[in-house]
């Protein structure tokens, strides 16, 4: 029997550790148990929100509706020849799968160390670091289609990954919720050194043949040098999406802006470093209240203690107003603003 909790705090279940409540709240532990929370038609008619981790919103007040939690494990794995073949519950954690692989050497998700959150939320934003995105290892996801109460399989095609974006965070937005999801690794290494940074720490370590835990080894340490730990200061990762613009923008920004932090992202458009940005407006480190910036990467927003989700969404306001004046770069907020 589902047990539905009302006036639940979720400030345990922010990453942000914003003390809002939800209305009610429901943990599913089991596939099947979503099919008989929508057997009360109630809850179709009720706002929901779908929570793993936490780590990838903002709830800028108390949410007054149905927060359901995926909480769905298990790990399954299977070798044929060279390939590996996993399929996780929704409600693993994401690290856990990561080091379940690196530690049986299988290739593939070793530049995605240390993002927390859960595997049933690594498509929605199509995760990645370090030169990976979920996309390369993605093979097709398990999800419960609310409306019809029946599941569906979507695979990498059915999914449109994008940049820190997937059909379910534009047409199919808050219409499934994904159960299950299955990947392709490998148990050859085919190492992935573009990240300059990951190659700079390797021969820091005179480290000439990294293997894939030398590679996760490296990419948790640079992580932890420059992300703030959630466990002590609340954050959600990066707020705002690296701009991306096309070449006549770049080159009218450049010619004012010599030093802008760019890189290529193919069909000849240019992908801004919004941190650069956003540190050039004088942003970087500084308290506002009971938020800010981080000290050593301004693109992550944080809760010094006690803010609330206002707080930070109005933070994120004033910056987005502070790039545009001086850059005429419209910055878009990458954490899901719960309001
Ligand atoms: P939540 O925050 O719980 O949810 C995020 C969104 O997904 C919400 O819209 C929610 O409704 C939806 N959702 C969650 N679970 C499901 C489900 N089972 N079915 C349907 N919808 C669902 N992200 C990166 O891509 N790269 C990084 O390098 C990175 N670094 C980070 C570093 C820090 C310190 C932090 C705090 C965050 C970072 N993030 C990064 C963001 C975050 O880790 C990812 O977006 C992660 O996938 C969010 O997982 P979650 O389970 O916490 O999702
Ligand atoms: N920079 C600054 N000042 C800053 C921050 C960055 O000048 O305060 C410049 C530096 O030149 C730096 C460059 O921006 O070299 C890039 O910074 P970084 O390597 O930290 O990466 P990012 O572009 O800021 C992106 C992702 C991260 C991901 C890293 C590593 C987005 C929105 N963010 O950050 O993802 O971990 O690359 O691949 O794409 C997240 O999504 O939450 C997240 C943390």
């Amino acid at each position: 029997m589902l047990q539905i909790l009302e006036n639940f705090s979720l400030k345990n279940f922010n990453t942000f550790g914003i003390d809002a409540s939800a209305r009610y709240f429901v943990e599913i532990n089991h596939q099947d148990e979503l099919v008989e929370l929508f057997m009360d038609p109630q809850w179709l008619q009720t706002e929901r929100l779908i929570l793993g981790g936490g780590s990838n919103l903002l709830l800028v007040k108390d949410f007054d509706g149905l927060v359901i939690r995926i909480n769905i494990r298990g790990i399954e794995h299977r070798i044929n020849h060279q390939e590996v073949f996993i399929e996780a519950g929704a409600g693993e954690v994401w690290n856990d799968l990561v080091n379940f692989c690196v530690d049986r050497e299988y290739a593939g998700v070793e530049n995605l160390s240390l993002i927390p959150g859960s595997v049933g939320a690594s498509p929605i934003q199509n995760i990645g670091a370090y030169g990976v995105e979920l996309k390369d290892v993605f093979r097709s996801c398990q999800a419960f289609e609310i409306a019809a109460r029946e599941f569906r399989t979507f695979t990498r095609e059915d999914c449109r990954f994008g940049y820190r974006d997937s059909i379910f965070k534009n047409e199919l937005k808050g219409k499934y919720i994904i159960v299950s999801v299955k990947f392709g690794l490998s148990l050859i290494a085919d190492i992935n050194l573009k990240y300059g940074a990951i190659e700079q720490e390797l021969t820091n370590r005179n480290i000439s043949k990294p293997t894939i835990k030398d590679v996760s080894r490296v990419v948790s340490h640079i992580r932890v040098s420059k992300l703030p730990d959630p466990s002590t200061i609340g954050n959600a990762g990066s707020f705002f999406k690296n701009p991306i613009i096309n070449a006549d923008q770049f080159q009218r920004l450049q010619s004012e802006f010599s030093e802008v932090v760019h890189y290529p992202a193919g069909d000849g458009l240019i992908k801004l470093a919004a941190g650069w940005l956003i540190e050039q407006c004088g942003w970087k480190g500084k308290v506002v209240g009971h938020t800010g910036t981080w000290k050593n990467q301004a693109l992550v927003l944080v809760n010094h203690g006690g803010a609330t989700g206002e707080e930070v969404y109005s933070l994120s306001s004033q910056i987005i107003d502070s790039v545009y004046t001086k850059f005429g770069v419209l910055l878009e907020r990458e954490v899901n603003i719960i309001s």
